[in-house]
């Protein structure tokens, strides 16, 4: 039996000789946090359905968990501590089972988490996920692994293409990992130590997976990226992008766009620094890309701004807006925000309400401040007491309502594409889609029709708005336009 070590050099090589896992092994994953995360689950299902593993729903049936976890806030630290002491139990009902921690929380506590939990079997960095099938056979031999360790080779975004029996989240959406890390260190943000230094992918890679995925009907393509707009800069900058491999983000949204069957691109997440404006014109000038963007403010107060060491002011960012509005004058703005940061005083306060209110955001997610270990922040004073923070948050979501509703409110009597994701909470026939703004449509839609499948675009008049979503009415019951391939044809030609 091993003892958690951390094995340098290749565990593929060190557990080469392990056994082959059982062919029958099921497997549950359990995902926090962003959209990498769900991400790097996708990645992960993928490379685990090549090893002959197959996924279950149900963790009761599986003979393998891994919990993908997530830092950014104590709270979902302390998720995983919660989870691996009730999963003591899971793994003790069937023997053989086996338990692994990957994400956030893998890479900041490292082996701390293997020594602490017993029954937990390995753990991997956000920088490791290709290791995990080599060390699922050495689990299996009784082993007990930790692999942590950040790397800045290229390999790390190679992945097997999808197999046959994987089936992505959404049918006709896929994320596209674009970059990963982060290097500008807010002084709150446990990002650039649980991601790792700031790395571009070749361009030619990102491309090669773009069109694998078009030719397997994906349509709809979502950018990710911690500072995703941050793409290629260094080279850029150098004048060194030939060399390299990679190009602008703008340039790069421009190339995606070319694809034979990409209709719509989003990214996530820009950061304001780095919002040229070549990326304004590409809202411009690219069709595909929707008119949504999702831009962290995280406070509407300079001096708040200066110390979480975000590098640029109100007016930078408003700038930004009114410049996109000015191309897009349709477009959709949302933000994150985060209440309560040391030194934040009441009229700092205001001035982020108030900046919610000038950039008019359609939706924000908002966040009391969490202490992190290793930042910056920490050494601030001036700490907010924690119903000072509740207050402010509930404040911020008050205006943040009344804007969502307004915005909801002006859509009523547009005409959209909605791409289909399934039947709605509701149920009943109702179904729920998205518009281009990212918005959630909700809408009826004849039940038993072939036409109407998850991951269509079909053409819809808003007629009412809620604070949480769009009310939508089908335009047109054909809908042929928006249909891919011989079926569109096929009704074409009976139309
Ligand atoms: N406390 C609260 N919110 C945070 N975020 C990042 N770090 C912290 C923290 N320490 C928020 C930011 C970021 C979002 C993903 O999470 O708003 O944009
Ligand atoms: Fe964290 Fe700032 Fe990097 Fe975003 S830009 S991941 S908030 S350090």
């Amino acid at each position: 039996m091993g003892v958690g070590l951390d094995i340098q050099g290749d565990v593929a090589e060190a557990v080469a000789q392990a056994a082959t896992p059982n062919a029958l092994c099921r497997f549950a994953i359990r995902t926090y946090g962003c959209q990498m995360n769900v991400h790097d689950t996708e990645k992960l299902t993928n490379l685990l359905l090549h090893e002959g593993y197959s996924p279950v729903a149900d963790e009761e049936q599986a003979d393998l968990l891994v919990i993908n976890t997530c830092s950014i806030r104590e709270k979902a630290e302390n998720q995983l501590y919660s989870d691996l002491g009730k999963l003591r139990e899971w793994k003790a009902r069937q023997p053989g089972r086996i338990l692994g921690v990957g994400g956030c929380v893998a890479q900041q506590e490292g082996q701390t988490v293997l020594r602490r939990f017993k029954h937990l079997d390995f753990l991997f960095g956000t920088h490791n996920l290709r290791v995990v099938p080599a060390m699922l056979r050495a689990a299996a031999q009784g082993e007990r692994l930790s692999r942590t360790e950040e790397t800045r080779s290229l390999k790390r975004f190679d992945f097997p293409e999808r197999h046959p029996a994987y089936t992505g989240l959404q049918p006709s959406r896929a994320y596209l990992t674009v970059m990963e890390g982060c290097d500008m260190f807010c002084s709150y943000c446990i990002v650039p130590k649980t991601r790792g230094r700031e790395i571009s992918r070749p361009a030619e890679s990102i491309l090669a997976e773009a069109r694998h995925l078009a030719e397997q009907g994906i349509e709809e393509l979502i950018l990710l990226g911690q500072t995703v707009n941050a793409y290629g800069r260094h080279d850029v900058k150098r004048g060194r992008t030939e060399s390299v491999g990679t190009m602008s983000f703008a340039a790069l949204l421009g190339r995606l766009a070319e694809i034979p069957g990409i209709n719509q691109l989003r990214y996530t997440s820009p950061h304001p620094l780095f919002f040229d404006d070549e990326l304004i014109e590409a809202h411009r000038d690219i069709e595909a890309l929707c008119p949504h963007v999702h831009l962290p403010l995280q406070s509407g107060s300079d001096s708040i701004l200066e110390s979480m060491k975000r590098r640029y002011s109100v007016r930078d960012y408003l700038e930004i807006v009114t410049n996109l509005r000015r191309v897009r004058p349709d477009i959709n703005i949302s933000t994150d925000v985060i209440v309560g940061f040391p030194g934040e005083q009441e009229d700092d306060f205001e001035a982020t309400l108030a900046v919610m209110r000038e950039a008019a955001f359609v939706d924000s997610f908002s966040f009391k401040y969490s202490e992190r270990p290793d930042t910056t922040a920490l050494d601030l004073s001036g700490a907010v007491a924690p119903s000072v923070m509740q207050e402010r948050l509930e404040r911020l979501q008050d205006v943040q309502r009344e804007l969502t509703l307004r915005a909801h409110g002006s859509r009523i009597g547009d005409e959209t594409l909605v791409r289909l994701e399934g039947e709605s909470r509701k149920g009943q026939g109702q179904w729920r889609g998205r518009d281009p703004y990212h918005r959630v449509v909700n809408l009826d839609v004849p039940a038993n029709n072939e036409i109407y499948a998850p991951g269509t675009r079909v053409a819809v008049e808003i007629v009412d708005a809620t604070p949480h979503s769009l009310i939508g009415e089908l335009k047109d019951r054909l809908n042929t336009g928006y249909l891919a391939g011989n079926l569109a044809q096929e009704l074409l030609t009976i139309v």
